[in-house]
């Protein structure tokens, strides 16, 4: 039986559904050309914007490794570590819509049957802003962007209108999906933040304002460690550090149980999964999930900047995960999308043991003392 790798996603058709997703990645022509050619289905551009960018001093992006001998997590390089997350602090794309909207034509021009989203964001106070939100939108698809997504979700943003100020606020993101979709012939993609209470609420709100998909997750808040000999941050300018975000392996667990709410309270939406991806192993979770399409990042910035083997072990993984559940019927990724998201329940759900196999809770596994045995107490 053959393997059908293909799959259409808000109605866009994707010959397989692996992305670069929005990050240094696809923040050049010369790297989407290349991510193109290396076999990646589609890519999400680098976030463009109509605001001046300017990053910080020095690194922008960095990688913590762990080892099974200090089991720290760090940035200093040590042999034998392996890589714990990513973290960054880096800002949306630091060139114009004017520079992006003729490479976006290229691109499009000699890659027709690759799909190129293009990521945006603008403030969203006042009017104003929300017209630049559809002068991105415009201009992107304009070009021949194969759709839009919006970036409610960039964690290291001051301004309280921007970034996932937007995901945190139900009604920002409900009033700038629409002045968005009132302009788009494309479909339209929102990019949460996962650092909220309840992502089902910002969800609903995106898809009250016409969203196409919801996208989860950008990368976690977080800061890098302090080192303990010199006191200072790993990473830091001047002595001083901010909020930045973390992605990679670290992440995944906890962008599954984003999107598991999320796929679980819209089993008929499109979702697109992002977090910890590096092989088919982990993006077998999201599709099994309910995901449509998943995304990379951390994995592919490793791999020669853009994933040349990630997408290769991606493809590979997916044919023999199809073919050897070929019994089932299963031929494309539709066959198996989502049969696992109804296991996840409440916690009163889950079987419990009779009181007699039932000790405190703790059984005698590594890490733990043997249950002690009932001894009668004489008062
Ligand atoms: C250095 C860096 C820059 C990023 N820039 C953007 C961006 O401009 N827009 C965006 O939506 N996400 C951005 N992201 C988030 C990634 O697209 C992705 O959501 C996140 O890294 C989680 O995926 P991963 O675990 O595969 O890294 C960036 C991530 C990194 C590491």
């Amino acid at each position: 039986m053959s393997v059908d790798r293909s799959v259409t996603f808000t109605g866009i058709h994707f010959e397989n559904p692996f992305l670069l997703s929005s990050a240094p990645p696809t923040e050049s022509e010369s790297n989407i050309t290349r991510a193109f050619e290396a076999g990646w289905g589609g890519v999400v551009t680098k976030t463009i914007g109509l605001h001046p960018v300017v990053n910080v001093y020095g690194a922008k992006a960095k990688f913590m490794r762990t080892t099974p001998e200090d089991a720290n997590v760090s940035m200093k390089k040590r042999p034998g570590a392996a890589l714990h997350s990513s973290w960054n602090w880096e800002l949306i794309s630091d060139k114009t819509l004017e520079w992006w909207a003729p490479r976006i034509r290229r691109i499009k021009e000699a890659f027709p049957n690759k799909v190129l989203i293009a990521s945006i964001m603008a403030g969203s106070g006042n009017d104003k802003e929300l017209k630049h939100w559809q002068e991105l939108a415009e201009t992107a698809q304009g070009e021949g962007a194969d759709g839009l997504e919006l970036n409610f979700s960039c964690p290291h943003m001051d301004r309280r209108d921007m970034g996932s100020n937007i995901g945190k606020d139900q009604g920002l993101c409900s009033v700038v999906t629409e002045a968005v979709k009132e302009v788009a012939k494309v479909p339209v993609w929102c990019k949460l933040t996962p650092a909220t209470a309840d992502i089902v609420v910002e969800a609903a709100a995106c898809f009250r304002g016409g969203a196409d998909a919801i996208v989860s997750s950008n990368t976690f808040p977080s800061i890098p460690l302090i080192d303990p000999e010199t006191l200072e941050f790993e990473i830091n300018v001047d002595g001083l550090v901010s909020s930045g975000g973390l992605g990679g392996p670290a992440i995944l667990p906890l962008a599954l149980a984003k999107m598991a709410q999320l796929t679980k309270a819209f089993p008929d939406r499109s979702f697109s999964g992002i977090g910890g991806i590096s092989d088919f192993n982990q993006a077998a979770s999201y599709f099994l999930l309910g995901c449509g399409t998943v995304q990379v990042c951390t994995a592919a910035m490793l791999d020669q900047a853009v994933g040349p083997n990630v997408i290769k072990r991606l493809l590979s993984g997916l044919d023999k995960f199809i073919e050897e559940h070929a019994k089932n019927g299963w031929k494309s990724v539709e066959d198996f999308r989502g049969i696992r998201r109804d296991r996840i329940v409440l916690q009163s759900e889950i079987r419990r043991p009779d009181s007699s196999e039932y000790y405190s809770g703790y059984e005698t596994v590594e890490g733990y003392a043997a249950p002690q045995p009932e001894v009668a107490v004489r008062v």
